[in-house]
């Protein structure tokens, strides 16, 4: 995969749209009980996309990690299924099958990021 940045915004925009519209239901039905679903959207969905995306436009190194497919994958395969789970959490069936993976996966594609960077996260001199 290549345009690492691009991807990652485009996605976190569209994370950002899910988000309002969520929050736009969630406010007008007066269904309170989503809000922690609400703000998972929006901050792990649109705000850490989105930064994550900035770090590959700011750090091009790191788009040539091997691990930047994965890590992307990952971090947003781990953000659906912890939002799945955090629906179920809000409508009061918490569902440990889907939320320890959505956690854990979400937490490894973070950590990657993290590895990613600490390795690719400097300026060429
Ligand atoms: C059209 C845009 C949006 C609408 C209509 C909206 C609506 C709401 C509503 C109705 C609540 C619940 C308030 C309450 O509990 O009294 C809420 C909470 C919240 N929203 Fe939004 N929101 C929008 C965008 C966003 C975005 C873009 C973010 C994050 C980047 C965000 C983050 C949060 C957070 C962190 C909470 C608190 C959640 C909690 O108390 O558990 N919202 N929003």
């Amino acid at each position: 995969m290549q345009h690492y940045d691009r991807n990652y915004i485009l996605l976190g925009l569209c994370w950002v749209i899910v988000g309002m519209i969520f929050g736009i239901w969630l406010g007008s039905t007066n269904q309170m009980n989503y809000a922690n679903s609400h703000a998972h959207i929006g901050l792990l969905g649109f705000v850490a996309s989105v930064l994550f995306g900035l770090l590959h436009w700011a750090y091009p190194a790191l788009g040539k990690s091997r691990l930047a497919t994965p890590q992307f994958v990952i971090y947003q395969l781990g953000i659906v299924i912890l939002i799945v789970g955090k629906i179920y959490s809000d409508q009061g069936a918490v569902i440990l099958p889907i939320l320890i993976p959505g956690s854990l996966i979400t937490v490894a594609g973070a950590a990657l990021m993290l590895v990613m960077f600490a390795k690719h996260g400097r300026k060429a001199a």
